[in-house]
């Protein structure tokens, strides 16, 4: 029933959020340094890695039924050797190696770069797991990166320490730490080199991230940011995700002055209204967004907004509602999540009185995603006309076409003479919800 030959081929799935999208290309490169390579598309894998989302409902739900295919062979022919990593990993460790007996492995976000050592164990027929959480262990085990999409992803900074009321990330991934600055350099740097141009800098808070520079001076998200823009072959610097009470005056400015960091900032509210924000612990008001947000736009005026959105907050009234949608309006986003509310367990909010019920929040959502959709189309027809830089990221559908990315996180597709890691100017000319056409003027790069 476990599968314990030793794996020569890997895949690995990952769920949910951009970290564990960089996590999973790490475990990647850790497997192929083992000598296990990965498994080319639509084949067998030996070792197949689930690498789980706990944030929202059905997360665990969804692993235990992507088991029971594997195991069956529903999934490929033959049932691989499995290792379930990430959120869930880490929180219901246990209870997935008690209930599901095909599992091998069992190792939390902090933990992967012990990844060979407990192939071998389950190799040897043991049933291994690791959910330790030691600061900072991992990122020095891991393997140099040597090859890379034009657009990558770089974590600076994992877990949380603002316990918002909802959220299960403090306990899944831990306190808040931040990797040295030497190490993050140095890392952007071989990302460059192994063929990205776009770095995104990744974090549960990345604006809380803190290190010393090579100076041994005290610095923040914003020298992190200068730092790397100095690195020549890096073209564009991304952030994602940040907490409105971390937004200091230096990362307000470096919007303005640093023309390699796009004018793009994902920064989630959550809810519109002051007593759901309190009861959210959210340490900000509906106002106190809205200025912070008129503070980078001074700074940077083009600057395309994001966010995430929560409906149906345990005990959240209609007319509490209303004021998410007011927020909306106030903002005009670009692009948005938004999410129904869901308990997880071990959280405040989970046993707070008052939990909405679904139809009310399935309502709820409709509305608000018909606000935010109106608003993406609404900033995309106005792209049209601008002239600007897009970063080629892969071929589209069709003959001859590509997709890239618009300095607004937009997505491009176009025809053209390109290839791919080419910066081109385009101008956009045809807009629809979820991505823009654009005619090429002129490859930046040739
Ligand atoms: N229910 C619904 N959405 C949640 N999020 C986090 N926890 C929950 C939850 N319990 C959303 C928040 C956060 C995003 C990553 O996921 O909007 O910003
Ligand atoms: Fe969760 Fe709040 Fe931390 Fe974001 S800031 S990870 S929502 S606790």
């Amino acid at each position: 029933m476990r599968n314990t030959e030793q794996p020569k081929t890997y895949r690995v799935k990952s769920f949910g959020c951009q970290m564990n999208v960089y996590d999973g290309e790490r475990m990647g490169e850790l497997l192929s340094e083992q000598g296990i390579t990965a498994a080319p598309e639509g084949e067998d894998a030996d070792l197949v890695v689930l690498n789980t989302c706990h944030i929202r409902e059905k997360a665990a739900e969804k692993v235990y039924s992507d088991i029971g295919r594997l195991t069956k062979g529903k999934t490929q022919k033959k049932a691989p050797m499995i290792a379930v990593a990430g959120c869930v990993a880490q929180a219901e460790g246990e209870e997935i190696m008690a209930r599901s007996p095909s599992v091998s492995m069992v190792v939390g976000p902090q933990a992967y770069h012990r990844l060979p050592e407990m192939i071998a164990g389950a190799v040897s027929g043991k049933r291994m797991t690791d959910t330790d959480m030691p600061a900072d262990a991992k990122f020095a085990a891991l393997p140099q990166r040597k090859k890379s999409a034009p657009s990558a992803f770089l974590t600076i900074q994992e877990g949380c320490d603002k316990f918002c009321t909802y959220c299960v990330v403090p306990y899944t991934r831990g306190a808040e730490i931040s990797r040295p600055y030497a190490a993050l350099v140095d890392e952007a740097k071989m990302l460059v080199d192994g063929g990205a141009r776009e770095i995104t800098l990744l974090g549960q808070n990345v604006s809380a991230w803190s290190g010393e520079d090579d100076k041994g001076r005290a610095i923040g998200m914003a020298g992190l940011i200068r730092a790397i823009a100095a690195i020549p072959d890096v073209a564009r610097i991304r952030y994602m995700t940040s907490h409105p009470a971390d937004m200091d005056e230096d990362l307000i400015s470096a919007h303005g002055e640093v023309s390699k960091l796009m004018p793009f900032l994902h920064l989630p509210v959550q809810s519109g209204n002051d007593r759901i924000l309190k009861a959210m612990n959210r340490s900000h008001s509906a106002e106190s967004y809205l200025k912070l947000l008129e503070r980078f736009r001074a700074a940077r005026p083009d600057l395309a907004l994001s966010g995430d959105f929560i409906v149906g907050f345990p005990g959240e009234t209609d007319a509490e509602f209303e004021d998410t949608l007011k927020i909306v309006d106030a903002v005009g986003y670009a692009q948005a999540y938004s999410f129904k509310y869901s308990p997880r367990p071990g959280t405040p909010a989970a046993t707070m009185d008052d939990q909405v019920p679904m139809d009310v929040m399935d309502e709820r959502l409709q509305r608000l995603q018909a606000s935010l959709r109106r608003d993406q189309q609404a900033f995309n027809d106005a792209s049209i006309g601008k002239t600007c830089e897009v970063l080629v990221e892969r071929k589209g559908k069709l003959e001859g076409q590509w997709l890239g990315k618009s300095p607004w996180l937009q997505s491009v597709h176009f025809t053209a003479d390109v290839a791919i890691g080419d910066v081109v100017k385009a101008e956009l000319i045809q807009a629809g919800q979820n991505s823009l056409g654009a005619r090429v003027l002129e490859n930046v790069n040739a």
